[in-house]
C-alpha cells in the first residue's frame, strides 16, 4: 500500500494519521517513508503513525529511500530517517534514482563528477552490514543501470521499484529483474493522480464483465505478472477496495488484451536510463 507525501499545510496531521490508522486496522502493515526536502518528506508522519499505532515493530515492514542529494551522505541520511521513523532499523531502503546530485550546486540537477550510484550502492551495502537496513534496493533503474551496478555490487538489490501499468508495462525490465532474482515493485499502478488509464474501453469492458472496479483490474493485472503493487489512497473506501482483490482473476485472453494496449504513458517523467 503506497503512502505518498502529504505536506502538512495541505493535509492536516489528523488526516495523515487517520490514513495510516486505516491501513493498520486493515492489518496492512507496510509503510514507506520518503525524505525529500520540500518535495515529499513524509517520514515524520509515518514515524508518528507507527508510534501511535501500538503495532509491534516486528509486525511492520518499513521502507525508506536515499534521495538523490544524499548519495554522498548515505549513513547520515539513514540516521536521520531512523530518528524520524522512531526505529533503529528499516526493512528496506531504496536508492530513489540512479542519479547523484550535488546539493551544493545552484541548480539542483547537477551531478557530481567524482561520485556515481556505484559509490552510493557501496555505502548502502554498509547499511546492511551495520544492521541499519535489513535489505537494500533501487528505484527508477533501467537495464543499463543494472548492468553497471551488478558488475561490482557485493549485494544484489532485493527490490527494484519503477513505474508500471498497462500503458507502461516495462516488460523487458520485468524479465531482466526476474532473471536476476530481483523483485519488481510497481508504482503508479493506477496511473497516479488524475489518471487517464480508466478511459480505456478494453479495461472498462473487462471490469464490467468481472464486476470489479477498473482499479481492481489494474492491480490484479500487475499482481498476475509477478510484481507487487503499492497503490496509494487517502480515502478509506478506496483503500478497502484496493485491498479487496480475492476472487478477482483475469484469463490468459484478458491478460493478452491488456498486454496488447497500444497507448503509452509515463506519469513519472525522468526516464529510466540515466547515467
Ligand atoms: N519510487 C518513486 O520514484 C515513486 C514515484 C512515484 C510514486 N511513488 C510511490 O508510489 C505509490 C503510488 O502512488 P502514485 O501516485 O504513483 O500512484 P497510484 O497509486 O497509481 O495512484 C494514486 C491516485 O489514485 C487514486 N486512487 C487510489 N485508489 C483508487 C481507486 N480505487 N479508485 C479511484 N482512484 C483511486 C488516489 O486518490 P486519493 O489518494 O485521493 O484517494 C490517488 O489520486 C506512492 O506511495 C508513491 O509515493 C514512488
Amino acid at each position: 500500500m503506497g503512502w505518498k507525501y502529504l505536506p502538512s499545510d495541505l493535509v492536516p496531521r489528523t488526516r495523515r494519521l487517520t490514513t495510516l490508522g486505516t491501513l493498520f486496522r486493515l492489518h496492512f502493515w507496510q509503510a514507506t517513508g520518503t525524505s525529500i526536502p520540500q518535495a515529499c518528506d513524509n517520514e515524520t508522519a509515518v514515524g508518528d503513525g507507527v508510534m501511535l499505532s501500538c503495532v509491534p515493530r516486528e509486525s511492520l515492514f518499513l521502507t525508506t529511500k536515499i534521495n538523490n542529494m544524499n548519495h554522498k551522505h548515505v549513513a547520515e541520511a539513514m540516521e536521520e530517517s531512523l530518528l524520524k521513523l522512531h526505529t533503529d532499523y528499516v526493512d528496506l531502503v531504496l536508492m530513489h534514482w540512479p542519479v547523484s546530485i550535488d546539493p551544493a550546486r545552484e541548480k539542483q540537477t547537477v551531478v557530481y563528477n567524482d561520485w556515481t550510484f556505484i559509490d552510493t550502492w557501496r555505502e548502502m551495502e554498509n547499511l546492511v552490514e551495520s544492521g541499519r537496513a535489513r535489505s537494500i534496493g533501487v528505484s527508477n533503474f533501467g537495464i543499463q543501470n543494472f548492468e553497471t551496478l551488478l558488475a561490482s555490487a557485493r549485494i544484489v538489490p532485493t527490490v527494484c521499484r519503477v513505474e508500471s501499468h498497462v500503458n507502461c508495462p516495462s516488460t523487458e525490465l520485468l524479465e531482466f529483474c526476474q532473471s536476476k532474482g530481483i523483485h519488481l515493485t510497481v508504482y503508479a499502478s493506477l496511473g497516479s493522480s488524475n489518471s487517464r488509464l480508466a478511459d480505456n474501453g478494453t479495461l472498462q469492458a473487462i471490469a464490467r464483465a468481472r464486476n470489479a472496479t477498473i482499479q481492481q483490474i489494474l492491480l490484479v493485472w500487475a499482481l498476475k505478472r509477478g510484481t507487487s503493487v503499492i497503490p496509494k489512497s487517502v480515502t478509506t473506501s478506496l483503500i478497502k477496495g484496493n485491498l479487496d482483490l480475492d476472487g478477482i482473476d483475469l484469463t490468459c485472453y484478458e491478460m493478452h488484451l491488456l498486454n496488447s494496449l497500444l497507448d503509452r504513458l509515463e506519469v513519472c517523467d525522468g526516464g529510466r536510463v540515466i547515467a
